[in-house]
């Protein structure tokens, strides 16, 4: 069945330097990287690696032609990316020497997906289908509520963190997958424990420590161990974990499963420069785990 997913698309600009910058000061860079990116992009191309049919839904301007045509290399449906007039969403990001990042986001045409635009690509979809979203693009809410409607499974990233944003569609969610800063940042908003919240299944990613799976009804909690890798550049590592993660369930894995092959494709990222386009292939990720 396929994905259906709402998502930002970017030129990440990524800039390699000695330390990440603080208040006040000017750093050279060491190189620096056009690519293509976007939570919404990057979750993409995870799921189509991952082997899911991926529908994305999103905009670019007159100057983002080219990161369509990349996710349609990469095997992402995208005939439900509309051009808008706006500039394409971009993003300014310094990576230093352990890996670390900081983003600057420019979100441009992601801001102008309107329901019309939502509309006309959930005229595909069918009960048991996946919708995906994030907070990069305008459109989340009430891309949830449609979804919802219409039977589909709803998995929400609550990245970049909104407590407004995460509380409206909350009661609409079937998985919430968030960092373990977002779900502090919940747990201040909202006054909830994550494993007090609303939603069947609640996924904690937590960096090298690997990610925790929470089911409230079950009463369980499930964590997966990363694996021991050397992260050169950590930036994208969640967006690929939730589009495997995602892709896996589609194809019917149990969720510890899905966790597991998730997570092994995200330690793999970690170890690569850049993002949507060095997300690594099911067959890369499957000769990590030895075959
Ligand atoms: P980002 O915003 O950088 O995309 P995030 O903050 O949303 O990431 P993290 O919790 O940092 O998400 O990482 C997501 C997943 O990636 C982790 O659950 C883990 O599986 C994997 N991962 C991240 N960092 C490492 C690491 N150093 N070693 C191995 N796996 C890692
Ligand atoms: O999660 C990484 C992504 O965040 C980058 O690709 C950048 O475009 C921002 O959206």
């Amino acid at each position: 069945m396929p994905i259906f997913n709402l998502g930002s698309i970017n030129a990440d600009l990524t800039y390699r330097v000695p330390h990440i910058p603080s208040a006040g000061e000017t750093l050279a860079a060491q190189s620096r990287v056009q690519g293509l990116g976007g939570k919404g992009a990057n979750m993409s191309v995870a799921a189509a690696r991952a082997a899911a049919r991926t529908i994305h839904i999103g905009a670019i301007g007159a100057d983002g032609q080219w990161a369509a045509d990349r996710l349609f290399e990469y095997g992402v449906d995208t005939r439900h990316i509309f051009s808008v007039d706006a500039p394409t969403g971009h993003a300014v990001i310094a990576v230093d020497k352990m890996g670390e990042n900081m983003i600057l986001l420019f979100p441009g045409a992601n801001q102008a997906i309107g329901t019309a635009h939502l509309a006309t690509a959930f005229a595909e979809a069918r009960a048991g289908d996946f919708f995906l979203f994030q907070n990069e693009t305008s459109g989340g809410i009430e891309g949830a509520r449609m979804a919802r409607a219409q039977g589909l499974r709803v998995v929400y990233a609550a990245a970049p963190f909104d407590a407004s944003a995460v509380e409206q569609v909350l009661p609409l969610l079937d998985m919430l997958v968030l960092n373990e800063v977002e779900a502090r940042q919940l747990h201040a908003s909202t006054g909830l424990e994550p494993r007090a919240l609303p939603v069947q299944d609640v996924v904690i990613t937590l960096g090298s420590k690997g990610a925790l799976w929470l089911n409230p009804r079950l009463g369980t909690d499930h964590l997966v161990p990363a694996r021991k890798v050397d992260p050169v550049d950590t930036t994208g590592a969640g967006d690929t974990f939730t589009g495997y993660l995602v892709a896996a369930l589609d194809r019917g894995m149990p969720m510890e499963q899905a966790l597991s092959l998730a997570s092994d494709a995200a330690a793999l990222m970690v170890t690569r420069h850049g993002t949507a386009d060095v997300i690594p292939d099911l067959a890369e990720v499957h000769a990590l785990r030895g075959g």
